[in-house]
């Protein structure tokens, strides 16, 4: 077998292209002061841990001051820390000491919309219609009489019309003003200079302070249709997921030349910076345009995501992502959950349908086997971690972490909620804190006599499932997680570089990586054999007494001895 004990190269600066990057959702990581909340020192805190995962980077959801309607996602200053979390010192010394972990930091940049609390819109509510400052917004007179109407028919994602309509000095009504996702969320428009250059001075801040890159949050939605046209009817505003490509304000061509100037912006520096798209795109080549060579380093693979767990059409979603990569040359990335989808342990414990699920939150409506989806999840694990690229993993799928599904309705805070009035109990139940330790809530998500609980109740079948609970337990997925990423950093074929499928039942997957390494998962009711010769580095189960791959289970083989 040959094997190297460096993990992806970092020298040449392309570390990215191989890397597994960690997500870590601040706010329900880890709790250092106690208020319930998580924060840069419980972050801090667990820097070992992480770093004893195995993997590469983290991904740090945004920080930034904000008043919170969207959970941060609604900034209202982008160069500074949100006191709930820490401080500017704080998050230099959590960059530094990641790195000397050997771990590189990526934050989260959301160049779509500010809080409406940045003082930018302020301004601009201040300001008269047609001023400078209501130019950095898109502000419009409303249609029909006496401008009642939205300016056109775009929806909100959240839900409600995409339009939200401001009083004037007085209470009279004046323009309505833009938000593709929550009111409180006022897209900028980046036919602005100001907004071209205040977004750049913000990279080059955190550039400045050594972080290694950026997640561009909703990347594919910067730039609307001069004119902002309707969208017409027939037309699911919110899904972004189309095939259109003339789409008013998903997925639009002139996007890239922002980029380009980004990439600029991140090469100038010696350890060059990276950048990955959240860029929620109908088909793999339209998101190939956002890793060309002088543009995005990578992007999310939502269609690996999104597919569900049968053999076909996991092979054809990696087929079409390797082919539409290979012509632009970027590594491609792989990912099962984040803070946006309900966490695939759940996913994969009910029916599993022939089509990509677009609404994954519709799935938790049918009946689940939630041991069944916990071992599909296992074996997708060691799937994604042997294709090649770089992978993501959302903090507490580790642990095999499920949605919580009965989180009591008044504690709900995801704006989806709200705006889909009760009819869509949006994306709470991904985000509930981590269990650490001990056997009962906080389980050591906060310190011992926190004041306050955790921001959402963990369920109290939690205990099993503490990071402490799996230590050590080598059937824990913990463990499974430990024992995949460290195998995978010392394995010469595994990260970037091809791929070749090699002949298998029909539901199976089973595919080569050079040299001498090969993954087989069975998606099928049935046990499989091995391959003669086969040199069992690791399972997601353990075999039959046959020796036999046991069903919705994968495993990784040497196969120098074949
Ligand atoms: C992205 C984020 C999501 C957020 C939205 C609006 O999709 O991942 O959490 O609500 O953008 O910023």
């Amino acid at each position: 077998m040959s094997a190297v004990t460096t993990g992806p190269d970092t020298t040449t600066g392309a570390w990215w292209r191989s890397a597994v990057i960690y997500q870590v959702y601040i706010r329900s990581f880890a709790d250092g002061n106690g208020d319930g909340i998580g924060d840069i020192a419980g972050i801090r805190s667990r820097l070992p841990y992480l770093a004893g995962l195995g993997i590469d980077a983290l991904w740090i959801n945004p920080w930034y001051p904000s008043p919170m309607a969207d959970a941060g996602y609604d900034v209202s200053d982008y160069r500074s820390i949100a006191p709930e979390f820490g401080t500017l010192d704080e998050a230099a010394a959590l960059v530094r000491e990641a790195h000397e972990h050997g771990l590189k930091v990526v934050l989260d940049i959301v160049p779509n919309h500010t809080s409406d609390r940045h003082p930018w819109f302020q301004e601009a509510l201040a300001a008269e219609p047609g001023s400078p400052e209501r130019q950095r917004y898109l502000f419009r007179p409303g249609r029909g009489e006496g401008g009642d109407l939205p300016p056109n028919d775009w929806r909100s994602v959240f839900g409600g019309p995409a339009w939200t309509r401001v009083t004037q000095p007085g209470g009279i009504p004046g323009e309505w003003y833009l938000h593709l996702f929550a009111p409180e969320q006022p897209d900028v428009d980046w036919t602005s200079p100001d907004v071209r250059a205040d977004f750049e001075k913000t990279l080059r801040f955190w550039f400045d302070r050594e972080v290694d890159g950026f997640r561009i949050d909703v990347a594919h939605s910067l730039v609307k249709a001069p004119g902002l046209p309707d969208l017409g009817p027939d037309v699911d505003t919110s899904n972004s997921m189309t095939d259109r490509t003339d789409h008013p304000h998903w997925d639009r061509d002139e996007v890239h030349q922002i980029f380009r100037g980004w990439r600029a912006i991140a090469d100038a520096y010696d350890q060059p910076r990276i950048f990955v798209a959240e860029a929620w795109v109908g088909r793999p080549e339209r998101l190939a345009l956002y890793v060309r060579p002088d543009e995005l380093h990578t992007a999310f693979n939502f269609d690996f995501l999104r597919a569900p767990w049968r053999a076909a059409q996991l092979r054809a979603t990696i087929d079409t992502t390797l082919a539409a990569h290979a012509e632009v040359g970027a590594p491609p990335t792989w990912v099962l959950s984040n803070h946006d989808v309900a966490r695939h342990a759940s996913r994969y414990a009910r029916p599993q349908s022939e089509r990509a699920v677009h609404a994954l939150q519709d799935l938790l409506d049918q009946p689940a086997d939630l041991a069944l989806g916990r071992r599909r999840a296992r074996a997708a694990t060691l799937l994604m971690l042997a294709l090649p690229g770089g992978a993501y993993v959302y903090q507490g799928e580790e642990l095999g972490l499920e949605e919580v599904e009965d989180l009591p309705d008044e504690l709900l805070q995801d704006p989806t909620w709200a705006r889909s009035e009760h009819s869509d109990r949006g994306r709470d139940g991904c985000r509930v804190p981590l269990p650490w330790s001990g056997k009962e809530p906080p389980f050591g998500f906060s310190p011992e006599g926190a004041a306050a609980a955790p921001w959402l109740p963990q369920p109290a079948g939690w205990r099993a499932l503490t990071a402490e609970a799996q230590e050590g337990d080598p059937e824990s997925t913990l463990e499974l997680y430990r024992t995949a990423l460290h195998l995978r950093r010392g394995l010469a074929a595994l990260g970037d570089g091809p791929l070749q499928w090699i002949d298998s039942p029909p539901d199976a997957l089973h595919f080569r990586r050079e040299p001498g390494f090969a993954c087989l998962v069975n998606l099928s009711a049935e046990p499989l054999p091995l391959p003669p010769g086969a040199d069992v580095l690791m399972t997601s189960e353990p075999l039959d007494r046959g020796g036999r791959l046991p069903s919705d289970a994968a495993a990784w083989f040497s196969t120098e001895g074949s």
